[in-house]
């Protein structure tokens, strides 16, 4: 069986296999699943089907990454990359665009004028030396098996299958050449995998696999109803990144920063325990080194850090000034507290805006999206801002009414429960 995946993967990326005969193979995983052992050995077949980065000896032991299911708001990795680095390690973090209702690290990123994702391995390399992080998207030479796999999968309904998922995701992972790497795995409504008992599994199928092929890996499972923080769009995101980087981001985000750090350092050995490691990342938002390091791989990767000196040229640089860009509000129309913001309705009226692509050849509006006023929790009375839409012209149809209705708001007091719901490894 070992065998015959490797010379699957092979056919795969040299074309001596058919598609019919690839989405047979696929079809057959989809429908039963593969042990753990195979599983590993289809991940560490298709992270071998191209170019595998190397570190130098003495700090490879510092080099991570983390990945996300995804969300609506999630925008961990913009202030979490910067954080980790200003903290000691090395993080070439390889990410991806939005997928449907979820937002993409590359889009948000692409917001900032003048900014390359599009880096070359050798630049990615020497950045890592130079700086110690990198955000930048797939590139052509590593993991191959993936594109086509993905590509049929696609086309074949088999895109839902958990092993197929694991070595999709981990094999673009162990890629990096990582030694530590953290899972942010949702579930929720707004989820890749709504029910939390598949998301689970998925975490333990993925935790399974890393950690079989040597990288120290551990999970956080987190809640995706509501979204990450108060932003959602793209330009709004990195704002509210910053924010978080100077230490005034909102208290969900800035948590899921400070955890997802903590598990990392401690991974690495540069400190005993998460809770160490968490401090020192919370340490970074609020002593200026996490937004220093921002600022060095701004400019590294063809940015300007100057266009981050004041909020006006932050905000104009990013296109949030311009005149096109129409802001309307949505009141609360009735006193109480904020039950539930349902995630699903903001990312999908984002989408509508243009935040996002419901085709692959569409292009992304940068500008537009929504901030959220008000958070689950607070407390409100009639005619108080609940959100405020970031929109070019008219807003379509219905799209005040479905946001609006997002909002549910409760006579009585309402319980915030901490977006992370377990912890594995
Ligand atoms: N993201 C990936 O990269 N691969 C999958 O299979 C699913 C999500």
């Amino acid at each position: 069986m070992s065998d015959s995946i490797a010379d699957i993967v092979n056919g795969v990326i040299d074309d001596s296999l058919s598609d019919e005969q690839v989405i047979d193979w696929l079809q057959n995983i989809f429908d039963n699943g593969l042990d753990e052992q195979s599983t590993i050995t289809l991940t560490e077949s298709m992270r071998d089907s191209g170019e595998v980065l190397t570190w130098p000896e003495d700090w490879k032991h510092l080099v991570v990454d983390k990945h996300s299911t995804g969300g609506v708001g999630d925008k961990v990795s913009i202030s979490l990359a910067p954080a980790l680095a200003s903290c000691g390690l090395k993080v070439p973090m390889i990410s991806g665009r939005g997928l449907g209702h979820t937002g993409g690290t590359l889009d948000k990123l692409e917001s900032i004028a003048g900014f390359r994702i599009d880096l070359s391995i050798a630049e990615l390399q020497q950045q890592i030396a130079d700086i110690g992080v990198a955000m930048v998207g797939q590139t052509d030479s590593l993991v191959p098996a993936d594109r086509r796999m993905y590509a049929l999968r696609d086309v074949s309904g088999t895109v839902a299958s958990i092993p197929l998922i694991t070595s999709s995701i981990v094999s673009k992972k162990a890629a990096e050449g990582l030694a530590a790497l953290v899972l942010d795995v949702k579930h929720g409504r707004a989820a890749f995998m709504s029910e939390r008992e598949k998301a689970e599994a998925l975490a333990q199928s993925m935790a399974d696999a890393a950690n079989g092929m040597g990288i120290t890996t551990s999970v956080v499972l987190s809640t995706m109803d509501n979204p990450l923080g108060c932003a959602v769009g793209n330009a709004l995101e990195i704002v509210e990144s910053v924010e978080t980087l100077c230490g005034r981001g909102p208290h969900d985000l800035e948590d899921l920063v400070c955890v997802q750090g903590g598990i990392l350092l401690a991974a690495s050995g540069i400190v005993g325990e998460m809770e160490e490691g968490a401090l020192m990342i919370h340490d970074s938002l609020n002593d200026g080194s996490a937004f220093e390091k921002f600022l060095q791989m701004v400019d590294a990767q063809g940015g300007n850090r100057d266009d981050f000196s004041s909020d006006h040229s932050m905000l104009s640089s990013l296109g949030l000034l311009d005149e096109g860009v129409l802001s309307t509000e949505i009141y609360a129309e009735h006193k109480g507290w904020i039950e539930d913001i349902d995630a699903m309705s903001i990312a999908l009226g984002c989408l509508d805006l243009g935040s996002g692509r419901k085709k692959l050849a569409d292009t992304v509006d940068h500008a537009v999206g929504a901030i959220i006023e008000t958070q689950v929790g607070d407390e409100v009375e009639v005619g108080d801002s609940l959100i405020v839409i970031y929109h070019r012209g008219e807003l379509p149809e219905g799209l005040s009414e479905s946001i609006s209705s997002a909002f549910n708001i409760e006579k009585d007091p309402v319980e915030i429960k901490s977006r992370i719901t377990e912890i594995i490894g």
